[in-house]
């Protein structure tokens, strides 16, 4: 069967990433700077501070885009950059950048799906106590207001949150990200707070006219090791899948939050505002097994019998279409877009000036399969956002990790599409 009437191809990248600049027009500090400037926090000490430089080339990186021949562009808007310290008023230049790129879009033809928060909290409402304050949250609806008071003219998509299950898991739960902290499961309090962001940000953004708004979130199908690992997997299926869309869906919690004294009686019906689409990002399935110690429920273990992208993650594209089932079978869906879905391997620039990503190619041609099974089988989504277009800062891995259709020299900034490229845009072309 065919694509849906106006189904969008896209790439999708986030602030932090690619922009660098950060000191620039009035920008704030994030929790991602000082984290990136803490030794040891980040591979080999790498910071965002210069990233993919996309502040000052973003007009190559539309050229590129354009070149693609995508219909929309995800990116993410620096609340730094708009409210340096959080609150308070709003720096007309950090907005006026998104504004120049939102039209800078506009002129190529593509649609531009903003995200308002990829990570990159202002540095003074984490030192005021970050996600594990509710306080948080109302600042988070304010930023969103102003951010759509600018552009709600122009922006077609707004999605409050990306995976917030990983600022709770790696930032607060176990150190990996920013913020850096180690509090376990005394970190649930910040799963809480950006649900409630996320619900008082679709009021704000819905009084600006916002033309579609959700949220993202990140989906791993949750493998039993043995048939005795069950209830592993569904813990872990609790947290990683259901903890974040239940509430926003269901207007309930999954059952590992308990009566939290932090959630408040009228909370859940603000996170259950109705939104106009779910952003699904994926990459891989994780295999789970019965804790041998540790405060967890469940034990990861590796998957050790599929091939791997260069970080080790299983190629498991079935598990993509599993997944996709899954959440159909649970939830009355809004339409599901396909916010992320991508893979990194150490590519090179060759002598001959190319860039050879065959396994890249491999891989987005099974999971974009996967996708057209399930929109075949009537599931309803209504675009698909490669991760990523630019190679950029992958996080605590650094610049190791090269997840683009195009390939970035640090030292010189040459941005070179690598074979990927062309056979996403002759895949747009021709669908
Ligand atoms: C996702 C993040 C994105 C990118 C990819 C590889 O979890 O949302 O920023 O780092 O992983």
């Amino acid at each position: 069967m065919g694509l849906p009437e106006g189904f969008r191809w896209g790439v999708a990248t986030a602030a932090y990433q690619i922009e660098g600049a950060v000191d620039e027009d009035g920008r704030g500090p994030s929790t991602w700077d000082t984290f990136a400037h803490t030794p040891g926090r980040v591979r080999d000490g790498h910071t965002g501070d210069v990233a993919c430089d996309h502040y000052h080339r973003w007009p190559e990186d539309v050229a590129l885009m354009s070149g693609l021949g995508v219909g929309a562009y995800r990116f993410s808007i620096a609340w730094p950059r708009v409210q340096p310290s959080g609150s308070g008023p709003v720096n007309a230049k950090g907005l006026d950048f998104y504004d120049r790129l939102v039209d800078g879009l506009l002129a190529a033809g593509i649609s531009p799906a903003a995200t308002l928060y990829h990570w990159d909290l202002p540095q003074p409402l984490e030192d005021a106590g970050g996600w594990l304050e509710r306080d948080t949250a109302y600042r988070f609806a304010e930023f969103s207001y102003l951010a759509a008071e600018r552009l709600a003219d122009r922006v077609d998509m707004w999605i409050t949150l990306n995976e917030p299950v990983v600022v709770t898991a790696y930032g607060y739960a176990f150190a990996v990200y920013a913020p850096g902290k180690a509090l376990l499961m005394d970190a649930l309090p910040t799963a809480h707070h950006q649900l409630l962001a996320h619900g008082l940000a679709v009021t704000a953004l819905r009084s600006r006219n916002a033309r579609a708004v959700g949220l993202t979130n990140h989906y791993s199908p949750a493998w039993a090791a043995t048939p005795a690992d069950q209830p592993a997997a569904d813990a872990f299926d609790a947290f990683m899948n259901r903890l974040f869309t239940d509430p926003v869906l269901l207007g309930r919690y999954p059952d590992l939050m308990g009566d939290a004294p932090y959630i408040r009686s009228a909370d859940l019906s603000v996170i259950a505002s109705p939104i106009d689409f779910l952003g699904v990002n994926y990459y891989q399935p994780t295999r789970l097994a019965t804790p041998s110690e540790g405060p967890l429920p469940f034990d990861m273990v590796d998957i050790t019998e599929y091939p791997t992208t260069g970080m080790g993650w299983p190629i498991v594209p079935d598990a993509f279409l599993s997944l996709l089932r899954t959440l159909d079978a649970r939830y009355d869906l809004p339409p599901l877009y396909i916010t992320e879905n991508g893979c990194s391997f150490p590519d090179e620039v060759g002598a001959d000036g190319t860039v050879d990503d065959s396994s890249r190619i491999e891989f987005l041609d099974a999971h974009i399969k996967a996708m057209r099974t399930a929109i075949d089988e009537g599931i309803d989504i209504r675009g698909y956002f490669a991760w990523s277009l630019l190679d950029n800062f992958e996080w605590s891995e650094g610049y190791h990790p090269r997840f683009g259709l195009v390939h970035v020299d640090y030292e010189t900034q040459k941005r070179t599409p690598k074979k990927s490229y062309a056979w996403y845009r002759d895949l747009i072309a021709s669908s």
